[in-house]
């Protein structure tokens, strides 16, 4: 103490009696170490339910300086420098008597319960540079009022932190005066303000910026880009506008949170901007006002990115292929965006992956195998997109998924039982809306961890496998708008905790077990639309019809007076044995009687059989054949399957015929029927030649007959139809040109898609020519021809001109050839078929060349340009291969690739076997073996420019 350094004796003296008579209570305030201690027991009393954890502050103890959390200067006179009562569940307000601990340089205060104000005291303490009173917002209380302007003049503090509290007003523009400052955290309170616009000045310390849940607007000061020291930006929910500024002079940038304001993209620089800086692990841009396309230069980022969020923003077209440079991604959230094109390969190269989600984007093609080089991925999601083909096998390697989200896309195929060796899923497999097929397979119960287990609206058919009641943490199972048959198995009344059980819309049969009665947690019970019968079980959920569902089962009935269903009572079961003997003794007598008569005309109509079916009879072998195990089916279930051949169901008609897409009884899927006009001429032969061929073919890309229909119509006459699988994505005429056919809420068909497409429809001309015991020539190849299923596979359709290879000459087959009106259509026929040549396998090639060349330019052979005389292999040969840019459909480039490169190595050399496949003479036309392999080569070449 300074005044004992006054060497006088009768000064000393003079002092001492002072103290001690007038002026005690004066001078114990001068003793600073008491005064110390007095402000800790003052701060104390204002604190309640403390007592444990400061029963070290006594009144009795004088060594304040080992008090709980209390730190003091190490030389004598000893000062308090430090109080760190941090997370020690304290309660009650801040006394301003804190402001008497001048010594002061650390206040730690946080993530206790303090409520009142924070004192303006605090601003004299003038060595003070940590002050952390953050989440204070704990079991209802916490600091209100606003920060005090006076600690804007505390020039030694270096962190301020009030986040989460309640204080409100303005910031006091002071706050972001203090240069010293490296931490300023002022989130989740109520304070309103600016951003000063020279903030990166004022703050030229700043290392870590906390300002989200403000009112703040306005730009983001583009001062901030000269605060260099800057490692954390954390602006989210705000109102900030404009463009998101050139972050690349912060090198020291970690965090860039910018979530749910109202910032635009511009021109998409900032990203390359941010590529310099090398810290980067975290952007988080989700919510905002971005638009267009990503940039490549996305994959030139920090490669300690390890989160990258970008969701409900307005971002289109392609995911860049170079995102899987980010080696060290494990957040990656793209969902509600207007992504476009396939999810790139390349995503299997981030290995660090545990969340991945394109969801709610317009992406289609397959999901890529390399997704199950995503070992670490907990949550995968890509629902409601467009995504078609398989799930991929591969996906079994993600051992560590918990959510794995495949929902509302065009998924195809069965469900892979590798799936369920994924133990690890437990939130939830959700596979609904698709066209999945096939059985549930037993597998499913070694999901024993799930909670959620949606496979609805898809086509699944057998039964509920009885395994799914090893599932016993399900709390939700959703099963609706399928095929499934069968009961509802016993194993289920293991699934007692369950809220949620749809299985309506199914075919299921049996009684509703009694079981479900007793469970208590559901509150969602839907049997709807099935057929289930007797009566519904009594009590618990099935006393409250707010809660069950049964609507559209018959047979059902209820013991207890039930509303909308009918009363069971022993009566009412006599009454029905009765009246089913009646109702079958009705059907019975007319159904006898008919058969009679029918017999009786068969016989008759068999002696007098017309002339013109004597070409049908000749069929009869090769029908027989065709015909094999498969499902007879006469003119009436034909009439049934296409509503009385209705308009609605007319899907295209040809020469020969129409074609419809109908409903068979024994079928799931819809079909396609192609009904033989038989009144053209040719129409018999044409029906003959397609049964021929089809009976000796099968292959992936050819269109798969299911029944054939030789029969006799309403009036007696003749009738021929063959029924196919119905493929659902239309055929490549209407992909090729939109316009002609009002297809326009199609994507365009990409470069790859192409690609495939014409692989397809070399694969089945290489099967169809080469690999079949006797070649076949299709002989009406073209666009309408190809169909496209959903996952876009080709398919080779009609093949009502096919006819096999001329072998033996003059065998009844070529007579077939000499019928002069069969020629192929016009632009893809061959010029030999003119003159009367016979039909070969060369001739398809020339139709696969012109296709080709169509769907490299989107150019039709038929289009008014060529009426003068020139083809499209003109036109195309004339710009090839310096010009050939200008005649190739830009549509199916994506932009983000290296065009040249990809005409170089992918559209040229299409282009090129176009070109030969269509060479005049049939002899210098290459074959279709060779030509699999090129486009395999192409397809190869595509995927690695992709990759890169
Ligand atoms: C100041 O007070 C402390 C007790 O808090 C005491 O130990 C010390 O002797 C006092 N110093 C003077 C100079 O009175
Ligand atoms: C502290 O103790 C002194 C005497 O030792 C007494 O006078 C004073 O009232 C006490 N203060 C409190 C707050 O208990
Ligand atoms: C907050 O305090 C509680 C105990 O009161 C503790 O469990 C928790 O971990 C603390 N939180 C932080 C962020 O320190
Ligand atoms: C403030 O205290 C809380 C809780 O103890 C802690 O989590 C946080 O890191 C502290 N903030 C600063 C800037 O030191
Ligand atoms: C925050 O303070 C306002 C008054 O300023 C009060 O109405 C509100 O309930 C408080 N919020 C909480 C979570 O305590």
């Amino acid at each position: 103490m300074s005044s004992l350094g006054f060497s006088s004796p009768g000064f000393l003296q003079l002092l001492y009696i002072l103290k001690f008579f007038c002026l005690l209570p004066l001078v114990i305030g001068s003793n600073e170490t008491e005064s110390d201690r007095q402000a800790l027991l003052c701060l104390k009393s204002q604190l309640t339910s403390s007592a444990e954890v400061l029963s070290s502050w006594s009144n009795a103890s004088m060594e304040f300086c080992s008090w709980h959390g209390v730190t003091c200067s190490t030389q004598y006179p000893r000062r308090v420098t430090a109080l760190d009562l941090s997370s020690e569940g304290i309660t009650g307000s801040i006394s301003p008597c804190i402001a008497d601990l001048t010594y002061l340089t650390k206040l730690q205060l946080s993530n206790n319960s303090f409520y009142g104000s924070i004192p303006s005291e605090l601003g004299f303490l003038t060595q003070l540079s940590i002050l952390n009173i953050s989440m204070n917002s704990l079991e209802g209380n916490n600091l209100v009022g606003s920060i005090p302007d006076t600690l804007g003049h505390v020039p030694t503090l270096e962190t301020l932190a009030v986040d989460l509290n309640n204080l409100s007003g303005q910031v006091p523009p002071s706050i972001f005066n203090v240069s010293s400052l490296t931490y300023l955290g002022i989130a989740n309170n109520s304070l309103t303000g600016r951003l000063p616009s020279n903030i990166g000045y004022t703050l030229p310390n700043i290392q870590e910026l906390i300002l989200h849940n403000k009112k703040f607007s306005g730009s983001i000061p583009s001062s901030l880009l000269n605060a260099s020291h800057l490692q954390s930006l954390f602006l989210t929910n705000n109102s900030l506008t404009g463009h998101i500024p050139f972050f690349g002079s912060l090198q020291n940038l970690k965090i860039l949170d910018m979530a749910y304001n109202m910032l635009e993209a511009g021109d998409w620089s900032f990203v390359s901007s941010l590529s310099n800086c090398s810290k980067l692990t975290k952007l988080l841009f989700d919510g905002n006002n971005l638009q267009g396309n990503l940039p490549s230069s996305i994959g030139n980022l920090s490669s300690n990115l390890e989160q990258l969020w970008l969701r409900n923003n307005q971002i289109s077209r392609l995911i860049p292929p170079g995102i899987g440079n980010l080696k060290s991604l494990n957040m990656f959230y793209m969902d509600c965006n207007y992504l476009t094109g396939n999810i790139p390969p390349t995503i299997g190269y981030l290995h660090n992956m545990v969340i991945l989600s394109f969801a709610q984007n317009r992406l289609s093609g397959q999901i890529p195998g390399t997704t199950g080089n995503l070992v670490q991925l907990n949550e995968l999601h890509l629902d409601g997109n467009n995504l078609s083909g398989s799930i991929p096998e591969s996906i079994h390697h993600c051992t560590q998924l918990k959510t794995l989200n495949l929902a509302h896309n065009s998924l195809h195929g069965t469900i892979p039982v590798h799936i369920f060796k994924i133990f690890s899923l437990s939130e939830q497999l959700n596979l609904s809306h698709n066209y999945l097929s096939g059985g549930i397979p037993q597998e499913v119960g070694n999901l024993i961890n799930l909670n959620k287990l949606s496979i609805s609206n898809n086509r699944l058919s057998g039964n509920i496998p009885s395994t799914l009641g090893q599932c016993v943490i399900l709390e939700s199972l959703e099963l609706q708008s399928n095929f499934l048959e069968g009961i509802i198995p016993e194993s289920f009344a293991k699934l007692e905790g369950i809220n949620k059980l749809d299985i309506s819309h199914n075919k299921l049969s049996g009684k509703i077990p009694e079981f479900l009665a007793s469970f208590k947690s559901l509150i969602n019970l839907n049997l709807s639309f099935n057929n289930f019968y007797g009566p519904l079980p009594s009590g618990g959920v099935f006393l409250d019809t707010s809660v069950i569902s049964f609507e559209g089962n018959d047979r059902l009935c209820a013991r207890a007076p039930l509303k909308g269903i009918p009363f069971c009572s022993a009566l009412v079961d006599r009454r029905r044995v009765h009246r089913s003997l009646v109702l079958a003794l009705k059907i019975v007598t007319p159904v006898v009687v008919v058969i009679t008569i029918l017999c009786f005309l068969m016989i008759r109509s068999r002696k007098r059989v017309p002339l013109n079916s004597r070409k049908s009879m000749q069929l009869k072998p090769h029908l027989r054949q065709l015909n094999g195990d498969m499902e007879k089916i006469t003119y009436q279930d034909i009439v049934k399957a296409t509503n009385g051949f209705s308009s609605a169901n007319l899907i295209g008609s040809g020469s020969f015929g129409t074609v419809y897409k109908g409903n068979l009884e024994f079928r799931q899927d819809q079909v396609a029927i192609k009904i033989f006009n038989l009144s053209t001429y040719g129409a018999h032969r044409s029906f003959a030649a397609e049964c021929e061929a089809l009976k000796n073919v099968r292959h992936r890309n050819l269109v798969k007959v299911i029944t054939v229909c030789s029969s006799v119509d309403s009036t007696g006459a003749d009738f021929r139809a063959l029924v196919f699988e119905y493929i659902q994505n239309g055929n490549l005429d209407m992909w090729l040109h939109p316009k002609e056919h009002e297809h326009y809420q199609r994507n365009f068909l990409m470069l790859s898609q192409r690609i495939n497409i014409a692989l397809d429809i070399a694969f089945a001309l290489d099967y169809l020519h080469n690999r079949c015991a006797t070649p076949l020539v299709h002989c009406d190849l073209k666009p309408s021809n190809i169909l496209l299923g959903l996952d876009m596979v080709a398919y080779v359709s009609d093949f009502g001109l096919a006819r096999f290879q001329c072998t033996r000459p003059n065998s009844d087959r070529d007579s077939l050839t000499s019928l002069s009106c069969i020629k192929g259509s016009i632009g893809y026929i061959p010029p030999e078929y003119g003159m009367s040549e016979e039909r070969s396998t060369k001739g398809d090639v020339y139709s696969f060349g012109v296709i080709l060349l169509e769907m490299v330019t989107s150019i039709s052979p038929t289009e008014e340009i060529f009426n003068d005389g020139t083809s499209l292999r003109d036109l195309v040969a004339s710009n090839f291969p310096k010009d050939i840019f200008k005649i190739v459909d830009p549509t199916m480039l994506q932009d983000d690739i290296d065009a040249t490169e990809v005409l170089q190595s992918c559209v040229i050399p299409l282009v090129r076997i176009g070109l030969s496949c269509s060479m005049t003479s049939p002899k210098d036309r290459c074959e279709m073996g060779q030509v699999c392999s090129e486009i395999l080569r192409i397809k190869d070449a595509l995927s690695k420019i992709d990759d890169e």
